[in-house]
Formats: C-alpha cells, structure tokens, sequence
C-alpha cells in the first residue's frame, strides 16, 4: 500500500521545518504521496476554522499526519478552538508519545532514555471553561475508558520496547476522585504485565526528580495536562525545545508533531532548528509505515551531524558559531548518503 502523509505546516517556523522534514522523509521513503493542507491560526483568520473539514478529510485518507506547530491566541477569540487539540480530539489519538534520549550535546546529559505517555483525549484539555470575570472554573475530565486505553498503550510500548519500569504521575493526594481514578484503572492494566514494574509518584515531585535525576525514569504515565508541562520539562534533556519529538497515536490515525509551537521569536529568519520536527519523522516512520530500521538511519543521521558539531543558533548559545535551518537540512540530508 502506498504510503500517505497528511501535512499541515501551521504558523511561524512550522513553514520552515515541516518542508525539510518531508523532503528527508520522502528521499528515505520515495513512494510517499505527500498532501498538503491549511491548518492553524492564520488559517482561521483567512476561512474562519482553524482545521476546516477538508483538512480532516485529507488526514482521515493519509491516515498519518505531519503537523508543524500553530499560533493561538491566549485571550477567548469567539469560534477559534486549537488546531492541534482539534485534531488530536477529531481522530481520537489518545496516547502523545513524548521520548526523550541522551544525544551528542554539550547540555544533554548521558543516559536518559525516558518516555513519557501523556492522555491525550481528556483531562483539563476538554476546554471546558466558565467564568463572569470574578470566579472562572475549568472541568477536568478523566474517565476510566479513556484511562484504561492510555495504560494498555504504555505498558504494550513499554513491553515493545523492553522497557522495565512505568510511573505513574498524578496528584492524587489533592485530587483523589480524578487521579485516583486514573492511578487505579493504570493499577489494575499493570497487574497483567507482572514484569513490568509499576510505580507512582505525585507529579510535582516527579517533577523535581526530573530535574535532577532523569536517568532513574523509564515510561511515565500521566495525564494531559501534567504530561504536556512534564514533556517541555523534560526536554531540556535532550538539547531544548528545537530537539524534542512527539507522535499521537490512535487505533487508526498517527499525528506526528515537535514539541515545540510556531517561535514568533525567530519565526522567518530562517534559522528555527529542523531537528525536532524529523526526529518526529523517524516516529512516523516507526509507528505509522513499521519502518524501524528507517526511523534508526533517520535518527542516526541526526546524531551524526550533532556529533560533527553542527548547531542551529538555539543549541550553539550565545555568540557562538551556528548554521541556518537549510544548512542543517543539507548536512542531514549527506550524513543519509
Ligand atoms: P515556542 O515553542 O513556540 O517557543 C519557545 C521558545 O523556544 C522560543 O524562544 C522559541 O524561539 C524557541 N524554539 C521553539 N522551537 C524552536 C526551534 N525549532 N528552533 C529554535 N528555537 C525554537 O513556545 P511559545 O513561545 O510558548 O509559544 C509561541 C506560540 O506557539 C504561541 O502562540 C503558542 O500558543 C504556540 N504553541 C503551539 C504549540 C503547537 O502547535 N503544538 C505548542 C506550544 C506553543
Ligand atoms: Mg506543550
């Protein structure tokens, strides 16, 4: 079957690291259609969706997604939901994938080689929000469908991947009816991977934990809203925001994403780092088309080039020597050769 690729570049950088992404992918992959299509805030300021329902159609064909980043308002803008929570929601991929690993950088630290699974479908996420301008709530949704699904993904990857530990992260101390819910439907799916070791902390002492010592964790599973802070938290570890792959998956659809958003900062100079958006490549390539010795040439190549000492801006630091993003693209591209 051919393989297809939905890609939606989005807002700011996505426009520069998306085209690099796919131009690699397509040289490891030279069967793959490529179809392109709107998505994000400028989208929604031109045709007034921010993920009109052509681009659904098109994902629901690919069945596999490439997604750039978008810019979203942080005030209530009338008819405007986010693009990626939209599509996240639409074709039900509950289970963000979040990888972290040691690479060949002088901030990175040696021996980290973490997953975290964050729920993907619910939680505070739901965007259910009320307020009159002195009193605001926010429902937090966590049912145990959803949360048995997330489990039985974590631990199948983690027995995949011949993971030994999952830890789960919660705050059921404060909030004992949804964590506890959550913490307790992971509970009972561990019970049938007795080798798998199943522990659990409260997330904000997770948190410090992977602070300071991010070699001690393995597969850490939580819900939305604490996977998406602990994700960017853990990504200093693998070299920052410009770094850090993602995957979404469902039982049907894959959505691969950076970590990071549209970086109005830098957006158009045309030095955003690529690397992030294909290392979520090689997550296509292994979850979507089960082309793992791909996804290794692809990864390979990126660790290759590190080694080598190549670095966009946000990884050379201040005042040092860095390269732009097509630069990095080339040396990617020959360290494949
Ligand atoms: P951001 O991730 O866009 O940027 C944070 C910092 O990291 C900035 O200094 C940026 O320059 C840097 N950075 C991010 N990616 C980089 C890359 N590939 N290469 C080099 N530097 C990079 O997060 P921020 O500033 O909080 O949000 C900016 C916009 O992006 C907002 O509108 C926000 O809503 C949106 N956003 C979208 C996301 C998505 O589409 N999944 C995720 C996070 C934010
Ligand atoms: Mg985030």
């Amino acid at each position: 079957m051919t393989p297809r690729l939905c890609v939606i570049e989005g807002d700011g950088i996505g426009h520069e690291v998306v085209p690099v992404a796919v131009r690699l992918l397509t040289s490891l992959l030279p069967a793959l259609e490529v179809v392109p299509a709107d998505g994000g805030w400028d989208c929604f300021r031109r045709r007034g969706e921010a993920i009109p329902a052509e681009t659904l159609e098109k994902a629901r064909h690919c069945r596999a997604l490439l997604f750039g980043a978008v810019a979203s308002p942080a005030h209530k803008v009338p008819g405007y939901r986010s693009a990626i929570v939209t599509l996240r929601r639409e074709l039900d991929t509950y289970a963000n994938l979040r990888p972290v690993r040691s690479l060949p950088l002088p901030g990175s630290r040696s021996g980290v080689d973490l997953l975290i699974v964050r729920e993907n479908t619910e939680g505070l996420y739901v965007g259910e929000e009320q307020g009159d301008g002195e009193r605001a709530t926010a429902t937090r949704v966590i049912t145990r469908a959803a949360s048995q699904r997330i489990a039985l993904c974590a631990y199948r990857l983690a027995d995949e991947q011949s993971r030994r530990r999952v830890t789960i992260a919660h705050k059921a101390n404060i909030l004992p009816l949804t964590c506890g819910l959550f913490r307790d439907t992971v509970r009972g799916v561990a019970a049938g991977y007795p080798e798998i070791e199943t522990d659990e902390m409260l997330v904000d002492a997770l948190a410090f934990r992977l602070a300071n010592d991010p070699e001690s964790f393995d597969v850490v599973l939580t819900t939305n809203l604490f996977g998406d802070i602990l994700s960017d938290l853990a990504a200093v570890w693998c070299g920052g925001m410009g770094m850090a792959p993602s995957i979404n998956l469902g039982d049907r659809f894959v959505l691969a994403e950076p970590v990071h958003g549209a970086a109005p900062d830098i957006a158009g100079r045309g030095i955003a780092n690529p690397l992030a958006t294909i290392l979520s490549a090689a997550l296509l390539l292994r979850y979507a088309w089960d082309e793992p010795a791909l996804a290794q040439t692809l990864e390979q190549a990126v660790d290759q080039v590190l080694r080598d000492g190549a670095r966009t801006p946000d990884l050379a630091g201040a005042g040092a020597e860095s390269i732009s993003t097509m630069e990095m693209e080339r040396l990617v591209s020959s360290a494949l050769d």
